[in-house]
């Protein structure tokens, strides 16, 4: 927070008005099932977007960004991509999505600041889509319904009330939208729910068929320890359309709606109308929805160790089957495997390339961490420093 203070200082020359922040996710289990309608559960970790803000009334809006060199100005009726500027699309399509549904805005100037690795897949666009939008809300207050926009929030002192669960999924979609429309990728609504939807200490199960969002506390003394491959994934690049349309024809093929529909033994006794590259999409898909709900049974139970199972499995199926995994991501999780801490590993996100997410025996901690980075290096070339995350509450 503070950070982001002196940097828009530095920028503008004067205090921001507002400050919000917005947490990268995890995926702990349920991978590309949201788009497929399916399950899926995730976690906020302690890594932010913040955006610092100000309104300035010559219509324009000003952006910068610690990340990069470049900013970015223009008119608040000329909202379009800048070559320049790739990141800021995150923040135009958002405008754009939210004018669309009747919120106005006039200019301002905003400056971000992120402690999420880029390209890790542990979301840092959906992170910054969210902290637009709540800077938007922030600077002029807005209320979101399914129709269009209602009365604004009233401030209590300098506080607008928290966002209500359904006005908190209507904000995710705009992210989504924004990304599909303007970004270019096709995304579920996994990383936005999760970046609104933290609870600390909690583990956040989404329904994607019922936009439904349910929290059960993490077992305790397991630590959550993220390791970064080093290879950047983009996923605006057409890998992850393209596993979202094989996905999309199995469904069709199979006359359902989504994926979400079909069991395991309908996927099989189907699997000779499939192509085979619709059935491995399929395969993995079916398996992940499954997988989440055993895997809720058995954090329910205080079975990590079952809980982690799912996470190999998880990331075989990856592997295997949707193919959204990477040489280096495989030595990740088979180093993480020999160690005697680890409960389970896996790709986390998108795939070809970012981070795995690793389920650890507190006390093992240290020295997996030192395990995993020695290991890699040898096996890869590649230096990596696994870190412990805390699981923390959503945006505001
Ligand atoms: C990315 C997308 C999400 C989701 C995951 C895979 O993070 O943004 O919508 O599809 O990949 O589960």
């Amino acid at each position: 927070m503070n950070d982001v203070r002196s940097f828009f200082q530095k920028q503008f020359g004067t205090i921001p008005l507002r400050i919000v922040q917005a947490p990268g996710r995890l995926e702990l289990l349920g991978n590309h099932t949201d788009y497929n309608e399916g399950l899926v559960m995730s976690l906020a970790i302690d890594k932010y977007i913040y955006m610092a803000s100000s309104p300035r009334n010559d219509g324009q809006i000003e952006l910068t960004s610690s990340a990069f060199a470049e900013r970015d100005t223009f008119y608040i009726d000329k909202i379009e991509k800048n070559p320049r500027t790739p990141w800021a699309n995150y923040v135009k399509g958002v405008l754009l999505q939210l004018r669309q549904r009747g919120v106005r805005f006039s200019g301002f100037n905003a400056a971000i600041h992120g402690t999420i690795p880029l390209g890790a897949g542990l979301s840092s666009s959906a992170a910054l889509e969210m902290a637009t939008a709540l800077t938007i809300r922030e600077l002029f207050p807005f209320t979101l319904t399914e129709f269009g926009t209602a009365l604004p929030p009233a401030r209590t002192g300098n506080e607008l009330p928290p966002l209500k669960s359904a006005e908190k999924i209507l904000l995710a979609k705009i992210g989504q939208a924004a990304e599909s429309q303007f970004v270019g990728a096709n995304v579920g609504l996994l990383d936005q729910i999760s970046s609104l939807f933290g609870k600390a200490g909690q583990v956040i199960q989404i329904d994607c068929r019922h936009q439904t969002v349910t929290h059960n506390p993490m077992v305790p003394g397991v630590a959550v320890v993220v390791c970064n491959s080093g290879v950047k994934h983009d996923l605006s690049a057409g890998e992850y359309n393209e596993l979202r349309s094989h996905c999309e024809s199995a469904a069709r093929t199979l006359g359902v709606k989504a994926l979400r529909s079909i069991n395991p033994q309908q996927l099989e006794a189907s699997k000779a109308k499939l192509s085979q590259r619709d059935y491995e999409c399929a395969y993995h898909v079916v398996g992940e929805n499954q997988r989440v709900v055993f895997g809720e049974r058995a954090l329910l139970d205080g079975d990590v160790s079952q809980f982690g199972e799912y996470l190999f499995q998880s990331h075989a199926s990856s592997r295997d089957y949707f193919k959204n995994s990477i040489p280096e991501l495989d030595a990740l999780v088979d180093i993480a495997r020999r160690h005697p801490a680890c409960y389970g590993a896996r790709l986390t996100g998108g795939g070809f390339g970012g981070a795995t997410i690793n389920l650890v025996k507190a006390e093992g901690t240290w020295d997996f961490q030192q395990f995993l980075a020695k290991e890699y290096q040898v096996r890869t070339g590649l230096a990596t420093e696994p870190w412990t995350c805390s699981i923390v509450d959503g945006a505001r």
